[in-house]
């Protein structure tokens, strides 16, 4: 089996992340920040080990900004819900998943004014339309830092710069690249980052955050769950202090083992050769792909533009008969369609079809990755 699907979830997790997990539900199974015994203070100490992990990786000085959540999606749901308010203005951009675009439209509807600017049909994003997107009531512009359909990094040291001169807060989606691409947030000033555990930090899924920068002022952020945090226990308005304020309720300790697990995993292999790895493998893929007859590859040529994900079309050939017989007769597994994001394929020019998405991870090799193109040229065929 040969496992192309990384953008999706990353597979198999390493040894460590396992154990991790076995280790807190065998060890440490209290519940984290509530009861003061000595199991409910190991398990704290381990979720606050992940926060720590996660701190380091992208260079934030204060670990309890920290905000754990349960995906990438419920990280950006909670900047969306707890910043906007009706007659704020939204920039976007015409290549985000549905993550971002599905509550961007809910609070369109509820009164946000929207602006999705158009990216060219490879992903590539107009920096200066982005400038000139913003107005005197843009209060956020969220961008993807790489695109889950084509991999497209988009600038976004740029895309911060801009917005802040002109005072709009920064959200960045970095559900594929948290991990992938190395990311320090001292010197990229954005004001959030929303990032998955389980697809480049090698964690389970069911773990996920939000970072709120350093200089964030969080009396901007609305929590948008309230509930028990197991500090100042005697009100009943939500406390201020941080994390508790982003998370109620008894955390996922179990898959924040893992997660922290996953994060020292990837520090121990190194970003930097992680990332170098996969550029590798893309140029394969980009090589590969574009020599065959009838495959069409959507997104950048240049794989310095990109993360490892590659999209293609076959012509003539549904995409689910190609993905099919990847899988049956090849075992190759990757993920065909829309991925989540219609408004990226219609930017590509791949929608209502979609198209066929290898993406390769940190153990894949570069014989998986012929085969994979073998298999292709001969589906093309
Ligand atoms: N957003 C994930 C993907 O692209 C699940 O497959």
């Amino acid at each position: 089996m040969i496992y192309l699907d990384h953008a999706a979830t990353s597979w198999p997790k390493p040894p460590e992340v396992t154990q991790a997990m076995i280790d807190f539900l065998e060890r440490a199974g209290g519940n984290p920040g509530r009861s003061g015994h000595r199991l409910s203070i190991e398990a704290g100490r381990i979720v606050y080990a992940a926060r720590e992990a996660v701190a380091e990786l992208f260079n934030v000085f204060d670990p309890l900004r920290i905000i754990f959540t349960l995906n990438a999606t419920h990280a950006i749901n909670l900047v969306l819900h707890g910043l906007l308010h009706s007659g704020d203005h939204v920039v976007t951009t015409s290549m985000e998943h549905n993550a971002v675009m599905r509550p961007l439209r809910a609070l369109e509807a509820a009164g946000v004014q929207l602006t999705v600017v158009p990216c060219a049909s490879d992903g590539t994003l107009d920096l200066g339309q982005i400038e000139r997107a913003i107005t005197s009531s843009t209060r956020l512009v969220i961008v993807n830092h790489a695109s889950n359909v084509c991999g497209m990094l988009q600038p976004i040291e740029e895309v911060t710069t801009i917005a802040r001169h002109h005072g709009a807060r920064v959200l960045i989606d970095a559900a594929q690249t948290a991990g992938v691409i190395p990311i320090d947030l001292q010197a990229t000033p954005l004001d959030f980052l929303a990032f998955t555990g389980h697809k480049g930090l090698y964690g389970p899924p069911g773990t996920g955050g939000l970072i709120i920068n350093d200089q964030v002022d969080t009396h901007l952020l609305e929590p948008v769950v309230r509930g028990g945090t197991g500090s100042r226990s005697e009100f009943e308005k939500q406390p201020n202090d941080l994390p508790d304020k982003y998370e109620s309720g008894t955390p996922n300790g179990v898959g924040l083992a893992g997660l922290g697990a996953g994060v020292r995993w990837v520090q121990a292999r190194g970003i930097d050769a992680i990332r170098a790895h996969e550029q590798e493998l893309a140029q394969l893929l980009n090589e590969g792909l574009r020599a065959i007859a009838g495959v069409n590859v959507h997104g950048p040529v240049e794989v310095d533009r990109s993360t490892g994900v590659v999209s293609f079309t076959v012509a003539g050939k549904r995409v689910s008969e190609v993905g099919g017989r990847l899988d049956e007769e090849f075992g190759v597994l990757c993920r065909v369609g829309l991925h989540c994001a219609p408004a990226a394929h219609r930017t590509l020019g791949t929608f209502p079809e979609g198209t066929v998405r290898f993406a390769p991870g940190v153990l894949t090799t570069r014989e998986e990755i012929q085969t994979a193109v073998h298999a292709v040229e001969v589906i093309a065929r």
